[in-house]
């Protein structure tokens, strides 16, 4: 122990009460000095210096008790840190390296020589400081832990977090058809799809599709990619939730694909495998309307908002080692217009002639496709309707499909915040 080694060399009981007794007022002072300098460090530097600083102090410290805390509070400070930090590398070596040699020097000089009155003193001063430099540190990082657990994050900085989503899917076209926009748009809305109204399971609060069983359910075979995409974005703003992540994602792969604005709230926990949703609780493309109108009225759905909804056909594909189907629904699956529904109505669709799941394909070209829960959009009245409102007119759509995708995106979740709270993320020039 290091108090004892550096007050109790000589072994005298009668010495060491005596020192502690006198040493206590001495250590609240240099305490509170170390306290006040380390408040006023991490007030008015950039916080890089104090872990170097302080580090080396609690380390090694004696005093068991205060050095464990001071650990954890250390663990934590470092977990909450974004591994990209800059100042994440800066603690650790702090931690790892310079604390050693501060006690190395002056362990040496107590290991070779007996210790006298004076440098006993001496060694109290020492002890005194290192228990005040541990129980700074302690109050520092907790500190700072308790800093990063207060972050209250506001608009701009969800728009960080958008803007570094926009700037990914910009920078990284080598992807299907020049986007990764279509498949993170699906994977915001197979996160908000399992929600049952009845039971108040699924939603989008949770992001529960992170864990098999859910990861592995059909429907949601290769939106790995999706998640995979968005992981680097978590790891540079970990304050955010998976859950708020994937539906800010999807927001913005719709305007980024030139969509309409739609308004957005954070508020979402994530959740753990225990809520992952059964399978079946997403539509499957093969059937007709009956099966549509249970899944989506089991969330709350309208026929017309389900309409408006199915209309993000008009981005993306369907990729035949995916979902078995294959192909895109329009000429311009990374740009979002009404000209799924304007193709459903104008073009003529014919069963394709090939060796997979029934799907169909455009009298004209041959080259587009649509499910057969797509075309049961124009079969059934009801929904047929909103087609043809849709294909005529464009602002309409973007309107109703906005107020759908908002309510699709909060199912189930208890926000804290209100409605008027939502803001619009701006999207890049
Ligand atoms: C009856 C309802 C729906 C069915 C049966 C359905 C089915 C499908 C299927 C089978 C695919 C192809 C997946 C693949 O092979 O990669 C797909 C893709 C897609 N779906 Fe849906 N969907 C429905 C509703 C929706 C809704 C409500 C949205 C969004 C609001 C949506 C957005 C998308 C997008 C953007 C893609 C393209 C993904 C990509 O390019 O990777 N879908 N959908």
């Amino acid at each position: 122990m290091m108090f004892d080694g550096l007050l109790l060399g000589d072994g005298c009981v009668y010495l060491r009460r005596l020192l502690l007794l006198f040493c206590w007022p001495l250590v609240l002072l240099l305490f509170c000095v170390t306290s006040c300098l380390l408040w006023l460090i991490r007030h008015f530097s950039s916080c890089v210096f104090a872990p170097l600083f302080v580090s080396p102090l609690f380390i090694h410290s004696s005093a068991s008790t205060m050095a464990s805390a001071a650990r954890t509070a250390s663990r934590a400070f470092l977990r909450s840190t974004p591994a990209t930090s800059s100042f994440r590398p800066a603690a650790r070596s702090a931690r790892f390296t310079l604390p050693s040699q501060a006690f190395r020097s002056s362990r040496r000089g107590y290991s070779t020589e007996a210790p006298e009155q004076g440098k006993s003193s001496n060694g109290l001063l020492w002890a005194g400081l290192a228990a005040a430099g541990g129980a700074g540190a302690y109050f520092y990082l907790k500190g700072g832990d308790a800093s990063a657990k207060n972050f209250v994050p506001q608009q701009k900085d969800y728009q960080a977090v958008y803007d570094e989503v926009a700037r990914k899917l910009a920078d990284e076209t080598d992807y299907d058809d020049g986007s990764y926009g279509p498949v993170i748009l699906r994977l915001a809305w197979h996160a908000s799809g399992t929600y049952d109204k009845e039971t108040g399971t699924g939603g989008s609060n949770g992001a529960t599709m992170r864990f098999a069983p859910e990861s592995d359910h059909g429907a949601n075979a290769g939106l790995k990619v999706a998640r995979d995409f968005l992981e680097p974005i978590k790891a540079k703003f970990p304050w955010i939730t998976h859950s708020d992540l994937w539906t800010l994602a999807g927001v913005a792969a719709i305007q980024e694909l030139g969509g309409p604005a739609i308004p957005w709230r954070p508020g979402r926990q994530d959740k753990d495998v225990a809520a992952c949703t059964p399978d079946g609780r997403l539509p499957d493309g093969s059937k007709s309307h009956g099966h549509i109108r249970d899944v989506f009225y089991r969330m709350g759905f309208n026929d017309q908002e389900i309409v408006a909804l199915i209309g993000a056909h008009a981005l993306g594909r369907a990729h035949a080692d995916r979902s078995g189907f294959d192909g895109p629904w329009d000429f311009s699956p990374t740009v979002f217009t009404n000209e799924f529904f304007r193709l459903l109505v104008e073009e003529s669709w014919n069963k394709k002639k090939w060796n997979g799941p029934e799907q169909f394909t455009d009298k004209s070209t041959q080259t587009l496709m649509m499910l057969p829960t797509d075309i049961a959009l124009v079969k059934d009245k009801e929904f047929k309707k909103h087609v043809e409102r849709y294909a005529k007119d464009n602002d309409v759509f973007f309107k109703e499909f906005s107020d759908a995708f908002v309510k699709l995106l909060e199912l189930g979740v208890p926000f804290a915040s209100k409605a008027e709270d939502r803001f619009v993320l701006k999207a890049s020039e």
